[in-house]
């Protein structure tokens, strides 16, 4: 297939990149560079630079598609949203309009240009609070920050435009990504990272003095809140099972992606020190608003439509594939 992964040089957009080349698939990377890197390019792919709120540069590169004799984008792949929960609470204007102005110019533009297939990076955080675990498709959604509202508003639209205009989407609703490239192909590291792994990695690499531990008075076995990560090479590969899913079958998806298991934060925090043999200095701070104690998902039905199930979501590969990338940086 052609495929075009619209924020590809992002974090997951690089990793999903890889496994779409690596599994023979001709790919474009678009991209406007603000949070991807060009190091997370790949020789293998195309590249152009381009923003989605730019409807003119997305037509241009879904026409020149077209028109090149390769018979168009098949499938896009949308990575390319803003994602820092806290932030969208104070500056939900920011949010509007990259991630709901950008995907409606993302969707008309691939209506008009015939690409039939789209794959979503969804979210977790389009759930709330939750009413029971492990989180199954079925639980109701009821996003608590404005980042999750604008990801929930953006399923509605992918369902909108598969009965009035015949696309077909996965959304991938990823719990807590983590983790680098198990082949270490990809380096890249995250500007200004707000998730955990990537924080105390700075820490473990001496560039940030302390790790602060968002509440220890939740209702868990150690005090600090339950997630469930995913390493970001078992996301990438979901991404393509999901994509060859819709295309056999003409039939949308929307699936949960977890790893179904429960980690502490103080849990990452041991582990990451025994694993750098670095102190990683921690300091327990007030919680954070909007924290649930314990989030976990059900893969069950992920397994089941598509046959994907986390291969390196262990506790011990997530941090040291990221510590074989942080552990470089220098103060
Ligand atoms: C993990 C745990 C923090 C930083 C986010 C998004 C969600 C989804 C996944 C994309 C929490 C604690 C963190 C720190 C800490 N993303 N923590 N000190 O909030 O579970 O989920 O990523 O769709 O939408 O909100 O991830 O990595 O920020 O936090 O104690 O410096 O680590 O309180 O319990 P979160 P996170």
């Amino acid at each position: 297939m052609n495929i075009l992964v619209i924020g590809g040089a992002g974090y997951i957009g690089s990793h999903v990149t890889r496994e779409f080349l690596d599994g023979g698939q001709r790919v474009t990377v678009f991209d406007n560079l603000s949070s991807g890197l060009r190091e997370n390019l790949f020789p293998d792919a195309s590249f152009v630079y381009g923003d989605i709120l730019d409807y003119t540069g997305l037509q241009r590169v879904m026409r020149q598609a077209a028109t090149s004799g390769n018979g168009g984008f098949d499938a896009l792949v949308h990575l390319a949203a803003f994602k820092a929960a806290g932030e969208s609470m104070i500056m939900p204007e920011k949010y509007s309009v990259n991630n709901i102005s950008g995907t409606v110019n993302i969707l008309n533009a691939a209506v008009e240009n015939g690409v039939k297939y789209v794959v979503f990076s969804s979210s977790a955080a389009v759930f709330g609070e939750p009413r029971y675990l492990p989180i199954d498709e079925n639980h109701p959604t009821n996003p608590e920050n404005y980042y999750g509202f604008t990801k929930l508003e953006i399923e509605r639209f992918l369902g909108w435009y598969e009965k009035l205009k015949g696309i077909r989407f996965a959304s991938l609703r990823y719990f807590n990504a983590a983790g680098y490239d198990v082949k270490g192909r990809i380096k890249g590291k995250e500007l200004k990272p707000a998730n955990l792994i990537p924080i105390i990695m700075e820490a473990a690499a001496g560039i940030r003095s302390e790790v602060q531990v968002f509440g220890n008075d939740y209702d868990t076995p150690d005090g600090t809140c339950i997630r469930d990560y995913i390493h970001v090479s078992d996301l990438a590969v979901a991404h393509v099972k999901a994509l060859d899913y819709i295309s056999a079958n003409g039939k949308s998806l929307t699936v949960n992606l977890g790893s179904e298991s429960g980690t502490s934060v103080f849990e990452v925090i041991e582990t990451a020190r025994t694993i750098t043999g670095k102190p990683i200095p921690v300091t327990i701070a007030g919680r954070r608003a909007g924290d649930a104690a314990r989030l976990t998902a059900s893969a069950a039905y992920a397994r089941d439509v598509m046959g994907w199930k986390a291969r390196y979501s262990d506790l011990e590969t997530l941090i040291g594939t990221s510590w074989d990338i942080y552990k470089e940086m220098r103060a």
